[in-house]
């Protein structure tokens, strides 16, 4: 089926299989390799993104099925027109040490961006609990909290 994705702003027309995953598709059609696929079964959060500025879990979603709408990826992030400026959430994890191997980095920023935007930021109890949908094998969580409590506009 062909299929019209809007992704970081561009328009990709896909002709794809209806049961490609949004996952898939980014990372093999759209080679947006930033978000990762650690379980593929919607355990580990490696692979959120964020549809009509929602999380969602790109494994577990079926791309055609997010056609037309807009899609975030890690990649997309910074504003447009920033140059090599990164989101704040983005500099925030690197100025508290947030990640070990990265490999859960994308996931946990996009997430993290998120749990900003909904207002789940009033402790670390609850950033943790809105956070605990991305796992992350290194645990790297207690700077993930610092990274998410000092990122601009959430204070703490
Ligand atoms: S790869 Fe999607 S939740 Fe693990
Ligand atoms: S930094 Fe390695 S999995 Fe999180």
């Amino acid at each position: 089926m062909d299929v019209t994705l809007n992704v970081n702003d561009r328009t990709e027309q896909l002709r794809i299989d209806p049961r490609v995953t949004l996952l898939d598709a980014l990372r093999d059609r759209i080679q947006l390799t930033g978000t990762k696929k650690g379980c593929d079964r919607g355990q580990c959060g490696a692979c959120t993104v964020h549809v009509d500025g929602r999380r969602v879990l790109s494994c577990l979603t079926l791309a055609a099925s997010v056609a037309e709408r807009p899609v975030t990826t890690i990649e997309g992030l910074a504003p447009a027109g920033s140059g090599d400026r990164l989101h704040p959430m983005q500099q925030a994890f690197i100025d508290h040490d947030a990640f070990q191997c990265g490999f859960c980095t994308p996931g946990q920023i996009m997430s993290a961006v998120a749990v900003v935007r909904e207002g789940h930021t009033g402790s670390d109890a609850e950033i943790r609990e809105s956070m605990c949908g991305n796992i992350c094998r290194c645990g790297a969580y207690d700077n993930i909290v610092e990274a998410i409590k000092t990122a601009p506009g959430v204070g703490g």
